[in-house]
């Protein structure tokens, strides 16, 4: 008998999609936090840009809201900026508040759901004062903080994010400068680290406390580290301390409270992490190979990669990742809970890339919920471009390409394409056809002449694929 054609790659009825944003990537004139500090300094944005307007949602979010909702979007992620919220220390500002409540009712109007970030990368000038993250005050601090927004928002929201990528943030800041606050030092990465964590298990106390019926997760970001020569021993090795000390350090800590530090830099012991989230964040890019001899990090020779950064390509265009990391994280000890793609994108300013990027990826993705992987949403890294940290405006990760001078917004292609899929709640093969026909045989492999297919299998591909 041959193989029945496969119809399409379907996705869980109620499956939120949207786009992710940070406040200050897209809010303009956030003159308070760290980063417009740090933006400052010279030689700390490539091209000396500045995040200046950005994509000018403290004035008019609702713009882009009502594009979200012509697009299908049915959920939107986004932080709020704690400087704006609580500009001096101890001191609360009610018309960030009321802007903060008009955002969010205006995304739930167009049938929105907001997911919220209480911490994305920025900090006041008054904390960074105080020692930083670095501080152990910043537990308290930040706690402060969260207890407020959630008594002020949490009427609006139900699905609340703790910190995002307190692996990034300790990388990228204190180990190796390149983000605000700008430090190279191991002990004051681990140090934030650790301070982060405890941070985000007060917040989740917090939120729990107020609204036990609000779903509360830690976002991390994910790479698939791998050794460049697997043949090589010590670039096994190199893969896999980079491994433990980006992801497993964290996932085990929240399974059972110890962050172990590698290197004899100790083990600190935190019983409220046991249990703190109710969902993971997974963000997903890249897969880095990791070699002691060239650069540590760097794509597979010859694999396609996106647009170029400062230092070279942003990164390897390698979709089984996805899955890989959905794997790893629903087999986690604090397996169980819901996951959600929190973010997932490429730069790529002229879009050849994008629409081949987000169908090979989301085909990785029903690949992990067709096996049983329970993802709940997913979220496009972004919406429109923005600042992009300490690589300025070059980088364009945007479904709708922004021209920030003059805030005219341009859909790419990936917007109709990320349309049809949300319209479809499926990968379909006219939208491979479309957009991608490069890759359908990868997406819908051509049904086997000789073997027979069950016929619960009919019309859903649960095959997996390479
Ligand atoms: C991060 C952040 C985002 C980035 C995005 C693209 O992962 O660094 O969460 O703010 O802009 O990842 O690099």
């Amino acid at each position: 008998m041959a193989g029945i054609a496969v119809k399409e790659l379907p996705f869980p009825e109620q499956f939120l999609w949207g786009a992710a944003t940070a406040a200050h990537q897209v809010e303009g004139n956030n003159r308070g936090s760290d980063w417009w500090a740090f933006e400052q300094r010279p030689g700390a944005i490539w091209h000396g840009d500045r995040s200046g307007l950005a994509c000018d949602w403290w004035c008019s979010a609702e713009a882009d809201f009502d594009r979200m909702a012509a697009m299908g979007h049915n959920t939107h992620r986004l932080s709020v900026e704690w400087s704006r919220i609580e500009p001096e220390e101890g001191t609360f500002d009610p018309a960030a508040i009321a802007r903060y409540r008009d955002m969010l009712a205006g995304l739930r109007r167009r049938g929105i759901e907001p997911m919220v970030t209480l911490f994305h990368f920025s900090s006041p000038q008054w904390l960074a004062r105080h020692g930083g993250w670095r501080s152990p005050a910043v537990v308290g601090r930040f706690r402060r903080f969260a207890r407020h927004t959630v008594e002020q928002l949490g009427d609006l929201v139900k699905l609340w994010c703790t910190i995002n990528e307190p692996n990034v943030y300790a990388a990228l800041g204190c180990l190796l400068g390149e983000h605000a606050p700008g430090v190279k030092s191991l002990r004051h990465c681990f140090q934030v680290l650790s301070h982060q964590l405890q941070a985000h298990a007060a917040a989740y106390r917090v939120v729990k406390a107020l609204d036990g019926s609000a779903q509360v997760g830690l976002v991390m970001n994910t790479i698939v580290f791998e050794p460049l020569d697997p043949a090589n021993p010590a670039s096994v090795r190199a893969a896999s301390l980079a491994d433990y000390v980006f992801h497993e350090l964290v996932f085990r800590a929240i399974g059972d409270g110890k962050l172990r530090f590698p290197l004899s830099l100790g083990l600190t012991a935190h019983g409220p992490l046991i249990d703190s989230v109710d969902f993971w964040g997974v963000n997903y890019y890249t897969r880095q190979r990791v070699s002691l001899r060239r650069r540590f990090l760097q794509p597979t020779p010859g694999a396609e990669v996106s647009d170029c950064g400062r230092s070279g390509p942003y990164g390897e265009i390698y979709p089984q990742g996805i899955y890989r990391v959905l794997k790893r994280v629903a087999a986690l000890r604090s397996q169980g809970v819901p996951i959600y793609i929190t973010e997932n994108g490429l730069p790529d300013a002229d879009d050849d890339q994008r629409p081949r990027y987000l169908l090979t990826h989301l085909a990785q993705v029903q690949r992990a919920i067709a096996e049983g992987v329970d993802v709940r949403g997913y979220y496009h890294w972004s919406f429109t471009d923005n600042f992009e940290w300490a690589e300025g405006w070059a980088l364009r990760f945007g479904l709708i390409a922004l021209d920030e001078t003059t805030q005219v917004r341009t859909p790419r292609r990936s917007a109709q394409l990320y349309t049809g899929i949300i319209r479809a709640n499926a990968i379909t093969p006219d939208l491979v056809a479309l957009y991608a026909p490069e890759v359908m045989s990868d997406i819908f492999p051509a049904p086997p002449h000789s073997t027979n297919v069950p016929a619960t299998q009919a019309g859903i591909d649960v095959r997996p694929r390479p």
